[in-house]
């Protein structure tokens, strides 16, 4: 498949809010409501965009402590693309970058169902982790 994946690639908030409202079953937020370029770009390591000839079909956040750990979040892809090795691409892209900027620890957390995707596909090893509802 010919996609193009960047680290820090531009995009626009509408592609992404578009992207987050197919995969995440949400409404498509408004650029008010979620405007990722201003988030990612004061908050995060970094991202990636995978795009085909038709738009963005991939993206990850990178979050990070400035130092040492970094934590994936919204990775997403087009229902379109699914199954076949683009979250894989879009994840791996991301290890490359967080190693290159010297972080130590790579973390992400999901729900059951998708150990298989983290663990066997993207080869994380498990790790016991834990969420408080604000
Ligand atoms: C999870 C997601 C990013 C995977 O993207 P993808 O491009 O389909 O993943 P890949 O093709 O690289 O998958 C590689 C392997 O991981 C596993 N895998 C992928 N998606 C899976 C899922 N939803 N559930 C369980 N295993 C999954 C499969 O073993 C798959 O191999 P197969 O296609 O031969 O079965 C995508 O389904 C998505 O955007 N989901 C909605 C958003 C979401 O839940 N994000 C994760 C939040 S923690």
């Amino acid at each position: 498949m010919d996609l193009a994946h960047t680290w820090r690639g531009e995009f626009t908030n509408a592609e992404v809010n578009a992207l987050h409202a197919e995969a995440f079953g949400t409404e498509v937020f408004s650029d008010d409501v979620w405007d990722w370029r201003r988030l990612v770009t004061t908050h995060s390591l970094g991202w990636v965009t995978a795009r085909d000839a038709h738009g963005l079909v991939g993206f990850v956040n990178v979050l990070w402590d400035g130092l040492t750990h970094a934590w994936l979040q919204d990775v997403m892809v087009a229902r379109r693309l699914r199954h076949q090795g683009v979250g894989r691409t879009v994840v791996d892209a991301a290890v490359t970058n967080v190693r290159a900027a010297g972080c130590e620890w790579l973390h992400v957390d999901f729900t059951p169902d998708l150990a298989p995707f983290y663990l066997s596909a993207c080869g994380f090893e498990p790790a016991q982790a834990g969420v408080l509802r604000l």
